[in-house]
């Protein structure tokens, strides 16, 4: 069977399952024939936006580009940048938490329709780090820039270096340092990396993904979502994932990759997050002391979800509603 046509018998088996956000409209009128005449497909409502936790404004944001025709790309670096500039979310940009010693470090990523991405890792002092991390896409022979280099690289596109230790984040670190325990904690805050996916109008994804990373983390630490294939992955002939919880955990099973590949297969985006956390907690017996989700969704606009613990939630816009929905989640006991 031709790869195409595999793809779109797989896309349209995926229907047959309910998704994580269950009830998703269909539109009649948006019934597509596959180009090659045999198969019907019926997407659900495109454009859309997913992102990881309740992040309204941001997910607003990157649907206000797509309604203004702007792209998949456009919608989720615009979108990544509402929460990388709100100082009181303590997991992305402005106002992050710190490292052990004080220093406000940033790793984001994005990726195109045509597979190309770019990423920054341990950026300090720009709050835009996806916006870089375009601009290394989009004006570098190279897909990552790390520390010092991605600063300087950042200033020389114009981007303003700034303090981004805020006081409410300096005063959460100097009581942290009191015992210095270092211990991730499940749903900081409820509000972790910021995991962003759209389809445009045109049917083309996109996806981004940014963090300040873990809160008190060994200075030099990278995490998952700069990574490609572990914080977030994009094919555009099938659909995207994006990661958001302990970034070693998903680096260890590159899940984002996994659940993009699962979905190739033939699964739906609900069955492929569900098997990308039972890669997780199968390999690792600690699975209570950490959290990781993920959200998928594939080209039909089919959006699946999961947890390893309860308290993760997506928000997501298709039609012009907002809705922050939770997860399912593995650890029932
Ligand atoms: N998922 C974000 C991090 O672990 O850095």
């Amino acid at each position: 069977m031709k790869r195409r046509k595999f793809i779109q018998r797989t896309s349209l088996s995926s229907l047959a399952v309910v998704t994580g956000a269950s009830a998703l409209a269909c539109k009649e009128n948006e019934t597509n024939k596959a180009s090659e005449g045999t198969i019907p497909i019926t997407p659900h409502s495109i454009p859309l936006v997913v992102a990881t936790w309740n992040v309204k404004d941001a997910t607003q944001k990157a649907w206000e580009v797509l309604q203004k025709e702007g792209t998949a790309l456009d919608a989720v670096e615009q979108g990544c940048g509402i929460e990388e500039a709100n100082a009181e979310g303590q997991s992305v940009g402005l106002g992050g938490l710190p490292d052990r010693d004080g220093n406000v470090t940033l790793d984001a990523c994005i990726m195109n329709k045509e597979g190309h991405y770019g990423a920054v890792v341990y950026l300090q002092h720009i709050k835009h780090a996806i916006s870089v991390a375009r601009k290394v896409m989009e004006e570098t022979p190279h897909v990552i820039l790390a520390g010092k280099g991605a600063e300087q690289f950042a200033v020389s596109q114009g981007f303003q270096k700034e303090n981004l230790l805020t006081e409410a984040s300096k005063k959460a670190w100097e009581a942290w340092k009191i015992k210095s325990e270092y211990q991730p904690i499940i749903n900081i805050e409820n509000h972790d990396t910021i995991g962003m996916l759209a389809i445009d109008k045109n049917g083309d994804l996109s996806g981004g993904c940014t963090t300040s990373g873990l809160a008190y983390k060994m200075a030099g630490r990278v995490g998952d979502s700069p990574i490609i294939g572990s914080g977030l992955f994009i094919d555009n002939e099938v659909g995207g994932a994006t990661a958001t919880g302990l970034g070693e955990e998903v680096l260890k099973t590159v899940g984002s990759f996994l659940i993009v590949e699962l979905m190739r297969q033939g699964k739906s985006p609900q069955e492929a997050c569900e098997e990308a956390i039972g890669r997780i907690v199968k390999k690792n017996p600690h699975f209570k002391e950490f959290q990781v989700g993920y959200v998928a969704v594939n080209k039909n606009g089919d959006i699946g979800f999961y947890s390893i613990h309860e308290g993760f939630s997506v928000s997501k816009i298709q039609d012009g509603t907002f809705e922050n929905i939770p997860s399912d989640y593995f650890n029932k006991s």
